[in-house]
């Protein structure tokens, strides 16, 4: 299982239940690792997103309340969505956020892939911070390319 993310300089992921930034490059590699595979998402981004459910993807969807998804599978707790995901080659599957469902499920994880951008986007919600996580090593470091005004780069971690 993988997990994917945008992240600022203080691995700040969103505010008031969006984005911090739009960046359409990234969105297209977003894109390209994730089509055709399987996301798993909690309730706030799955409501978050501009269109529902990604399309060409497999949409999981956690929430404690068990409340009904347009076109996703709906898991209430953490044994039945680590059922769910039996069905599926661990490769395939993708933990596309939010902060609550990241923080519960990156032990799972075995990599990462962290946008990095830099800036500071004022954030209220965060993922954990790879760079601190004994078991986690950074693997790749992009070169800086720029994205609508903003300089990001594309990182990989890996567990050790
Ligand atoms: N930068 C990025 O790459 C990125 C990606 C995705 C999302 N985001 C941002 O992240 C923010 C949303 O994060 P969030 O933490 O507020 O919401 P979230 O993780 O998207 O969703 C939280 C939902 O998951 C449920 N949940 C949490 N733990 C659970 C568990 N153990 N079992 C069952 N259900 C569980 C919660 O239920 P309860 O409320 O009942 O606890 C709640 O319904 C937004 O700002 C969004 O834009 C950023």
């Amino acid at each position: 299982m993988k997990a994917i993310v945008v992240v600022d300089n203080k691995w700040g992921i969103g505010k008031n239940n969006d984005l911090l930034f739009k960046l359409p490059k990234d969105l297209a590699m977003y894109k390209s690792k994730t089509m055709g595979n399987v996301c798993v998402m909690g309730a706030n981004t799955y409501e978050s997103l501009p269109k529902v459910p990604l399309k060409g993807r497999i949409n999981v969807v956690f929430d404690h309340l068990a409340q009904v998804h347009e076109n996703a599978q709906t898991v209430d707790t953490l044994q039945s969505l680590l059922d769910t995901l039996k069905k599926f080659d661990t490769e395939k599957v993708f933990v596309i956020g939010g902060a609550s469902i990241y923080k519960l499920l990156i032990d799972f994880c075995d990599e990462a892939y962290v946008t990095k951008v830099d800036a500071d986007g004022d954030a209220t919600v965060f993922f954990p911070n790879l760079d601190q996580k004994e078991n986690w090593v950074l693997d790749e470091l992009g070169e800086p390319i720029e994205d609508n005004g903003y300089s990001i780069r594309f990182c990989t971690y890996k567990k050790k």
